[in-house]
């Protein structure tokens, strides 16, 4: 799959060293028979997640989401929402208008590593927190506005507004929370904040009102879908990876709610799981188990620790460092900062491919930032050999995953000569008459939110009327 875009030798490149990088960077360079397989064995995953029989020992989970329809244009409203779950903690206040452009007024703030690593009584206060002063800030002490809640980690959930965490992923692991409703600890985390600062609360009691909580991937869907319904497929790849679909209810084995119209429900795959099982062992490389051993979940998560954000930095590093090792970079001498874990940011391997060919501008900054002079033209080219395997091989990955989503919602219109035909060498992973378009959803995951919300308070409102 993989071309090289820049001559492989140099005149001072001693042919050795170039074929031991060389076999060092092929173990990442996987071929188009194995995205393939990558692709086949998520489709397994994701009917196993779905059947009644195999969900209890499922890697891919299929949560179904409790959320049924895509939005029809015609939400409207003030609505919060709140969006927890990458590296940040964001308040958003949303005002929906059928036909106008979604007005929001959001604001940032950071959650302590203390925080993502203590008690969930201290996570849920410090939500309630900064809550508490977006009200204050905005003037909305006096109004009790629909809320939708963005909790991105996997949920098994018992309807729009009871959710229980299954387990933390993305480096939070806060006692007492996994098994627990999240939606109960965040109204008991209000409830103490209004005890303890009545002042911040004025004269009305400053209340909220969940009206729903969705996964990002949801929320990434119903923000897109609100324009273009034809949107069926919701995907993130940021601090972690995660895509959801929607599915028919006949498909969804545990199903056992109401089966009225619309006979369909987004699920949560929560596909950043797939491999916990030994699904990957065969391609999981000694970097990707070194890179596992320095998380808070090890052996979890490992799709998602081969692709996303939070972990493809610390791939590349692991890479380096063999190199150095090997004494193939750097005539063989570790800086101190590269040595140490979490130091390679994902972000230096978008900068370092962002360097015209035969350019290191970038790549020298980030060798500064890791204390890093003793290097040649020809480090500069290895580490940016070394960052295209592993952003190459986590972009097809992630593809080969999407492949097998698209597959799936297309089922019925894909003929079954198409199913039945050999898929091997094909050079691409999803069948050429499949057409599908990919469209970037800025804010998604916060709007959608209040877009369930809005949808749910619709829904009530109907049924009271
Ligand atoms: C992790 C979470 C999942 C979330 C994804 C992207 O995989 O478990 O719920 O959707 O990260 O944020």
């Amino acid at each position: 799959a993989l071309v090289p875009k820049y001559p492989r030798t140099t005149a001072h490149d001693a042919p050795t060293r170039r074929m031991k990088i060389d076999l060092l960077l092929s173990e990442l360079k996987l071929s188009d028979e194995t995205y393939g397989k990558v692709r086949d064995l998520m489709m397994t995953a994701f009917n196993r997640g779905l059947g009644r029989k195999d969900n209890a020992t499922a890697a891919v989970k299929m949560f179904p989401s409790y959320v049924r329809s895509i939005p029809d244009g015609t939400e409207r409203g003030k609505f919060l929402a709140l969006d927890l779950g990458g590296t940040n903690f964001r308040v958003l206040l949303i005002e929906l208008e059928p036909g106008s452009e979604v007005l929001m007024k959001s604001k940032i703030y950071a959650i302590p590593q203390r925080i993502m690593v203590g008690t969930g009584k201290g996570l849920f206060d410090h939500i309630a927190h900064c809550l508490a002063m977006f009200i204050r800030e905005h003037k909305l002490e006096n109004e009790t506005l629909p809320l939708g809640f963005t909790f991105s980690f996997p949920c098994r959930q018992e309807g729009l507004t009871a959710a229980r965490l299954v387990k933390w992923t993305k480096g939070f692991r806060c006692s007492g929370v996994e098994g627990e409703d999240v939606v109960r600890l965040l109204r008991e985390a209000v409830a103490r904040k209004r005890a303890s600062e009545p002042a911040v609360c004025c004269q009305q009691e400053y209340d909220i009102d969940v009206v729903a909580l969705v996964n990002d991937t949801v929320g990434t869907l119903m923000a897109v879908a609100h324009r273009n319904p034809k949107c069926l497929i919701g995907l993130i790849i940021g601090t972690g990876t995660n895509a959801c679909y929607m599915e028919q209810l006949d498909n969804v084995e545990l199903w056992n709610e109401d089966y009225n119209e619309p006979k369909e429900v987004i699920i949560n795959t929560e596909w950043g799981a797939f491999g916990d099982d030994g699904d990957l062992d065969f391609m999981l490389t000694s970097f990707d188990h070194e890179v596992d051993k320095g998380t808070l979940n090890r052996g979890k998560q490992l799709y998602e620790k081969m692709i996303s954000g939070m972990y493809m930095g610390e791939v590349a590093r692991q890479v380096l460092v063999k190199l150095v090792e090997e004494k193939l970079l750097f005539s063989g001498e570790l800086s101190e900062e590269l040595s140490t874990r979490g130091n390679f940011y994902t972000k230096y391997i978008s900068e370092i491919e962002s360097d015209p060919p035969g350019d290191y501008t970038n790549v020298k900054q980030v060798l500064e930032e890791l204390d890093i002079t003793n290097y040649t033209d020809e480090d500069c080219q290895v580490i940016r050999e070394t960052c295209e395997v592993v952003s190459s091989r986590a972009s097809y990955l992630c593809a080969a995953g999407l492949a097998a989503l698209l597959q799936k919602i297309n089922r019925d219109e894909v003929s079954d000569a198409l199913w039945t035909a050999p898929r091997i060498n094909r050079p691409q992973l999803v069948d050429p008459v499949m057409k599908f378009h990919i469209q970037l959803s800025l804010d998604g995951s916060g709007i959608g939110a209040a877009i369930v919300a809005a949808v749910a308070v619709r829904m009530t409102n109907a049924k009271l009327a």
